[in-house]
């Protein structure tokens, strides 16, 4: 069956271990703080406040860890995962050697939704920050020129008409566009093009300010913390994802959002010094240390202001404004750490969606036109263009909240059929080198699967139709080009018919 044709795994680890162009160079720790670079960003500086206020209250502290559980059983999937097949292309590379090309399409699609419209989200977040910013010094930015000028409220009676969902609902807010997100958008787009790479150096230095401002923000915070904030804990559910524990679903579901990136660090697996060791070292750390600092902040954050307040696009400056005069010093220090930590996000995110399409068009999924690399630049400069362009409209015209909800779901399906690739493999291809094994497989995978499908569960339904309409757009780009330029394909029908294919 030519849609469910695979990359033989072996072919993979030949390949990984022979293409030397890029350094292998990093090591454990710089592995992990690229992990805690993508991170750490818009999602504990920005939603967190609003999926406290509107979803779940101090109980966001419960969304944390659940969204928690659901990356760590992802994570461990995607370290054995990285460390079998350590080259570059992430996901959308796994499955194509154990799923086969039409659900590695399915991947490659759906992490478009991950890293493209992650770079929007986090950049509509950099914005709000920047604004506060300038504020603090006398410069206003109009709010119109600083805002999205669309919202969507699905219509409440659309139940689960897909196209209503998606179609109705659709309202201007009277802003004219988000200036500030486009701007930092074409900012790192340009850089990118020109090849300036976040060395691990650089890297480390912006982990070190995020996590330090991070901690700062956690200590003065426990010094002011008040426990009324805190009572109801799980406030009385006020309808369908308010409050409640079908707020702390839906809040997790969002917030989910905070922990996306630690699988950025399997597509610098071709750039590990030892791969199959410090693969699994950097996911699994990276997300350790994300997952004690989000606990931490959460708990601080709602302890030291009402969740009712929150709701702002900056709730970490909002909350130390409350603790009057005395922490004035803190302020621009926590929206400085936030600037330079939603940068290096969205470089790292803006930097992994051209490898993607660079991997799936050398596979000739894509047309050729996305792995063109620039004779002097040395960079897949159309893709990263592409990427720049689609991620400055979206930035542009879109609400944090509908494009974080976006990401979510698409990077929580991505984590399920991950989880369920390991799961697969372990039947298909037992005997294959795994240097690191996910622990109690049979109850890890299938957790991992029903974790994801459940925080899934709980996103809005529009949300739903949304990635509805995505997959459907995918599935026509796929049938109409992507399986007849396929190279595994093609490379198939010339080996003839003494060559069987796979499953
Ligand atoms: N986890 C990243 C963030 O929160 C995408 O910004």
């Amino acid at each position: 069956m030519t849609l469910f044709r695979r990359k033989p795994i072996l072919e993979l680890q030949t390949e990984a271990a022979n293409d030397q162009r890029l350094r292998r160079s990093l090591g454990p720790l710089n592995l992990t703080a690229l992990g805690v670079g993508a991170v750490i960003g818009a999602g504990i500086f920005v939603l967190t406040g609003q999926a406290a206020a509107n979803y779940a209250g101090p109980g966001i502290v419960f969304s944390f860890i659940l969204a928690g559980l659901a990356c760590a059983f992802a994570g461990l999937c995607y370290a054995e995962f990285a460390a079998m097949i350590p080259i570059s292309g992430s996901a959308y590379t796994y499955s194509y050697a154990t799923m086969g090309e039409l659900v590695a399409w399915v991947i490659g699609w759906d992490l478009i939704l991950e890293y493209l419209f992650a770079a929007s989200t986090v950049a509509v977040g950099w914005s709000g920050y920047v604004v506060s910013f300038l504020r603090d010094f006398g410069i206003e930015i109009p709010a119109a020129l600083a805002a999205a000028p669309y919202n969507h409220v699905a219509p409440a009676d659309a139940g689960w008409n897909v196209w209503r969902l998606f179609a109705e609902g659709w309202m201007t807010t009277g802003a004219i566009l988000n200036i500030p997100a486009m701007l930092i958008v074409v900012v790192i787009t340009v850089l990118l093009v020109l090849g300036i790479r976040e060395s691990a150096a650089f890297n480390n230095l912006i982990v070190a300010v995020k996590v330090s401002v991070i901690l700062t923000f956690i200590l003065v915070g426990l010094a002011y913390l008040n426990t009324d904030n805190w009572v109801p804990f799980v406030p009385p559910p006020e309808g369908p994802g308010k409050y409640g524990w079908d707020g702390i679903l839906r809040a997790a579901g969002v917030i989910f959002f905070a922990y996306i990136g630690f699988d950025a660090v399997s597509t610098a697996a071709q750039e590990a010094k030892r791969p199959q060791r410090d693969m699994p070292i950097g996911i699994l750390a990276s997300l350790a240390v994300c997952t004690v600092l989000y606990i931490a902040v959460s708990l601080v954050l709602t302890g030291i202001i009402k969740y009712t307040e929150l709701g702002v696009p900056d709730p970490i400056a909002k909350a130390i404004d409350s603790l009057g005069g005395g922490v004035a010093w803190l302020r621009p220090v926590i929206k400085v750490g936030a600037i330079a930590g939603l940068s290096s996000v969205i470089l790292v995110m803006m930097l992994g969606q051209p490898r993607i399409f660079y991997a799936m068009s050398k596979d000739g999924l894509l047309p050729p036109v996305f792995s063109r690399v620039h004779a002097r630049f040395r960079t897949p400069w159309l893709a990263t263009i592409l990427t720049g362009t689609l991620a400055m409209v979206m930035a542009g015209l879109f609400p944090i909240g509908l494009l974080g909800e976006l990401v979510s779901i698409g990077t929580l399906l991505a984590f399920a059929i991950v989880c369920g690739g390991v799961f697969v493999l372990r039947f298909t291809d037992p005997g294959i080198h795994r240097p690191f094994r996910v622990p109690a497989f049979w109850l890890v995978c299938p957790l991992g699967v029903l974790f994801c499908g459940y925080l899934m569960w709980g996103l809005p339904r529009d949300t739903w139709a949304r990635l509805l309409v995505w997959m459907a757009l995918g599935f026509a780009i796929y049938f109409v080009y992507g399986r007849r330029h396929s190279r595994l394909a093609r490379r198939q029908a010339s080996a003839g018919a003494s060559t069987p294919s796979a499953l």
